[in-house]
C-alpha cells in the first residue's frame, strides 16, 4: 500500500491519542469484508440473513439510544462564530479540540482502529474528493464499503495529495475488565466539523450519518463549505434522469428534507405509459458548471442508505430490487426464515418475527417491528434503473431543480419559480414536518431551507447568497428552472390528497413540458401552476375540488405565511441577502392584490 508521509503521520497521531490494540488499513477487498462480517457475527453484533432469501446480506440492530442523527450534538467549529451562523451549533475550535482530545484519549482501548481510504465521487475523477475515515467500528467499515468507493485503489489515486481526515469512535473503550456489547456507543456524542481545516471528529454514535462520515459530514457539511469557496454546490438532493415518450431525456435534481421522498422519487416507477425514470443518486448532489455553462451534477456516493419502513414493491420496487443481495439492514424486523421485514413492506404481516428490540413480535404487538428510521444499505450499482451515466465523471446536465417538504397545508402540489432569484427565495422558505431521521420532535413543523438545515457547513445567510451568486454567474437560459413540490398535503380528515410515489410522474410530466416551453400554466400569487387539466389526473379518483385543494392558498393564509417568513428571516440579520427580502415584499404585494 502506498501511504504518504502526511497520511501516515495523521494515522499515527490518531493511534497515539485513541490507543487502540491494533491498526488495520482497509484494502477494500471482499475477503476483508467477509472477515469483518464473520468477526461481528461471532461477537453477536450482526447476523447473516438466509443465503437463499437474501444472499451475502446482514442484519444489525443498534442500541435503542443510537438510532438517528443527533442534530443538537452536531457542531460547526469555524474560527468565527458568525461563520457557523444562526442555524448551527458552534464552539471555539481550540476549546473544542481541547475537549475532544480529552474524550478521545484512550477511547479505542481493547479495539482495532480501522483506516478507511474512501473516495466521494468516481475514483480519479476531477470532481471527486478523498477522505480517510479512522474508526473503531467494523460495522462502519462494512457500510462504508457499500456507501463509498474504498480501499487500496483510493490510496493509489491519493498519492501525497489532500484528504479530509475523519476520526470516528463509538466511544466505548474496553478498559480493564469491561466487556464489549453488541452495539457499542456512548451517551455523550459529538459530531464536529472544522471547516477551515476541513476535518471531522465524530464520537459516541455508530449510526448512519453520525458515523458514515463520507455522507453528511463530508459530502454535505465540509463539501458545502468547500463549494462556497470554490464556486460549486454541495446539496441534499437526489438526481434523476427522465425520458419522455418522445425519447427526450432530461435530468432533474430535487432537495427534500430527510425522509421526505428523495429515494422514492429518484427511482420512481411511472404510472403513466411511455415515461422512463433512471437513477443517478438518491441523497447528495455535487454540482459544477460545465464548459457549456450549464450545471452538471454527480452523485458522490456509491450506495443507498435508505429509509426502510414504507418501502415495498408497490411504493418503490427499484429500491426493493436494489437490496435483494449484498446489503445490510439495521433496526428492522427479523423474520422466522432469516429474512427482513418492516411496516409497509407487504400487505400481509408476518405471523411472527423478532423486532428491532430483539423481542417476539406479532401483528397484535403494540409497537412496530422496525424503528421508523431503520435503514437498508445497498449498492447503487444494483438498482435496476441505475442511469448509464451515474458514474460519468463529468456529471449529468441538470435542467430542473425541485424543492419540497412535508406540508399538510398551504404549500401547493407544484409551482414554478418566476426566476432563479424567486427560486432561491422558495428554497429559503422551505418548511417541513420533522421526521425520525433525526432525534427530535417528530411531526413538528420547522424551517428547513433548501433541505440543508442540518447539513450546511457555514452561515445559512451566506449560503442563500451563494445560491444567488450561482444564478448571477450563469446565463439565465442555461440555468435549471426551479420548482417547489409538496406530495404531503392533507384533507380535512387528515388523509393525503395526492397519491404520491409513482403518480408523481404526473407532476414531473408537467415540469418536463414547462422545460420545453409549453404554455400550460397560470400565474398565482405564490408562483406558476399548471393550468386547468394540464396535470393528467385520470384514473386517480380525484374530484375537481380535490385538485383545486392541492393548489389553493387563500389571501389570509398567504399573508400569514409572509409574516411568518419575515419573522424567520430576522435570525439571519445582515447576512440575509436583500434579494430575498425583495422577493418576500413582492410576494406580499401579490397576495394583497388578490
Ligand atoms: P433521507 O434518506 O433521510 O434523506 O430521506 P429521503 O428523502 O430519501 O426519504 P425517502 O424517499 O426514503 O422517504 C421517506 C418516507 O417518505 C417514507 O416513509 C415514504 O413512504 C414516504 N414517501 C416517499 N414518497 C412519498 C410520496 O410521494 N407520498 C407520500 N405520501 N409519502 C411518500
Ligand atoms: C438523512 O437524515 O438525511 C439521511 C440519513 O440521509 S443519515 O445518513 O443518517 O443522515
Ligand atoms: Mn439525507
Amino acid at each position: 500500500m502506498k501511504i504518504s508521509k502526511k497520511l501516515q503521520s495523521w494515522v499515527d497521531e490518531c493511534a497515539a491519542l485513541c490507543k487502540p490494540d491494533n491498526v488495520h488499513w482497509c484494502d477494500g477487498s471482499e475477503e476483508e469484508y467477509n472477515k469483518l462480517a464473520d468477526m461481528l457475527i461471532k461477537k453477536g453484533s450482526i447476523k447473516k440473513l438466509n443465503e437463499s432469501k437474501r444472499p451475502n446480506s446482514y442484519y444489525a440492530v443498534s442500541d435503542p439510544s443510537d438510532v438517528a442523527r443527533v442534530e443538537d450534538r452536531t457542531f460547526i467549529c469555524s474560527k468565527q462564530k458568525e461563520d457557523a451562523g444562526p442555524t448551527n451549533n458552534w464552539m471555539d475550535p481550540a476549546e473544542m479540540k481541547k475537549k475532544l482530545n480529552e474524550i478521545y484519549d484512550g477511547c479505542m482501548k481493547g479495539r482495532t482502529m480501522y483506516v478507511i481510504p474512501y473516495s466521494m465521487g468516481p475514483l480519479g475523477s476531477k470532481i471527486a474528493h478523498i477522505g480517510i475515515e479512522v474508526t473503531d467500528s467494523a460495522y462502519v467499515v462494512m457500510n462504508m464499503k457499500i456507501m463509498t468507493r474504498i480501499g487500496e485503489k483510493v490510496l493509489d489515486v491519493l498519492g501525497d495529495g489532500e484528504f479530509v481526515p475523519c476520526l470516528h469512535s463509538v466511544g466505548y473503550p474496553l478498559t480493564e475488565g469491561k466487556k464489549d456489547v453488541a452495539w457499542p456507543c456512548n451517551p455523550e456524542k459529538y459530531i464536529v466539523h472544522f471547516p477551515e481545516e476541513r476535518s471531522i471528529w465524530s464520537y459516541g454514535s455508530g449510526y448512519g450519518g453520525n458515523a458514515l462520515l463520507g455522507k453528511k459530514c463530508f459530502a454535505l457539511r465540509i463539501a458545502s463549505s468547500m463549494a462556497r469557496e470554490e464556486g460549486w454546490m454541495a446539496e441534499h438532493m437526489l438526481i434523476v434522469g427522465i425520458t419522455s415518450p418522445e425519447g427526450v431525456k432530461k435530468y432533474i435534481a430535487a432537495a427534500f428534507p430527510s425522509a421526505c421522498g428523495k429515494t422514492n422519487l429518484a427511482m420512481l416507477t411511472p404510472t403513466i405509459p411511455g415515461w422512463k425514470v433512471e437513477t443517478v443518486g438518491d441523497d447528495i448532489a455535487w454540482m459544477k458548471f460545465g464548459e457549456d455553462g450549464r450545471l452538471y451534477a454527480i452523485n458522490p456516493e456509491y450506495g443507498f442508505f435508505g429509509v426502510a419502513p414504507g418501502t415495498s414493491m408497490d411504493t418503490n420496487k427499484n429500491a426493493m430490487l436494489s437490496m435483494e443481495k449484498n446489503s445490510i439492514f439495521t433496526n428492522v424486523g427479523l423474520t422466522d426464515d432469516g429474512d427482513v421485514w418492516w411496516e409497509g413492506m407487504t400487505k400481509e404481516k408476518p405471523a411472527h418475527l423478532i423486532d428491532w428490540h430483539g423481542k417476539d413480535w406479532t401483528p397484535d404487538s403494540a409497537t412496530p417491528s422496525s424503528h421508523p428510521n431503520s435503514r437498508f444499505t445497498a449498492p447503487a450499482s444494483q438498482c435496476p434503473v441505475i442511469d448509464p451515466d451515474w458514474e460519468n465523471p463529468k456529471g449529468v446536465p441538470i435542467s430542473a431543480i425541485l424543492f419540497g417538504g412535508r406540508r399538510a397545508s398551504i404549500v401547493p402540489l407544484v409551482n414554478e419559480a418566476f426566476s432563479w432569484q424567486h427560486g432561491t427565495f422558495l428554497g429559503s422558505s422551505v418548511s417541513s414536518e420533522m421526521t425520525a431521521a433525526a432525534v427530535g420532535k417528530l411531526g413538528q413543523l420547522r424551517h428547513d431551507p433548501f433541505a440543508m438545515l442540518p447539513f450546511c457547513g457555514y452561515n445559512m445567510g451566506d449560503y442563500f447568497n451563494h445560491w444567488l451568486n450561482i444564478g448571477k454567474k450563469a446565463e439565465a437560459s442555461k440555468l435549471p428552472k426551479i420548482f417547489y413540490v409538496n406530495w404531503f398535503r392533507k384533507d380535512e380528515n387528515g388523509k393525503f390528497i395526492w397519491p404520491g410515489y409513482g403518480d408523481n410522474i404526473r407532476v414531473l410530466k408537467w415540469v418536463f413540458e414547462r422545460l420545453a416551453g409549453k404554455d400550460n400554466y397560470e400565474d398565482r400569487a405564490y408562483g406558476r401552476i399548471p393550468s386547468k387539466n394540464a396535470i393528467d389526473v385520470s384514473g386517480l379518483g380525484l374530484s375537481e375540488s380535490d385538485v383545486e385543494k392541492l393548489f389553493s392558498i387563500s389571501k389570509e393564509e398567504g399573508i400569514e405565511e409572509v409574516n411568518e417568513l419575515r419573522e424567520y428571516y430576522k435570525m439571519f440579520g445582515d447576512k440575509l441577502p436583500n434579494e430575498l427580502n425583495d422577493e418576500l415584499n413582492k410576494l406580499e404585494e401579490r397576495y394583497k392584490k388578490m
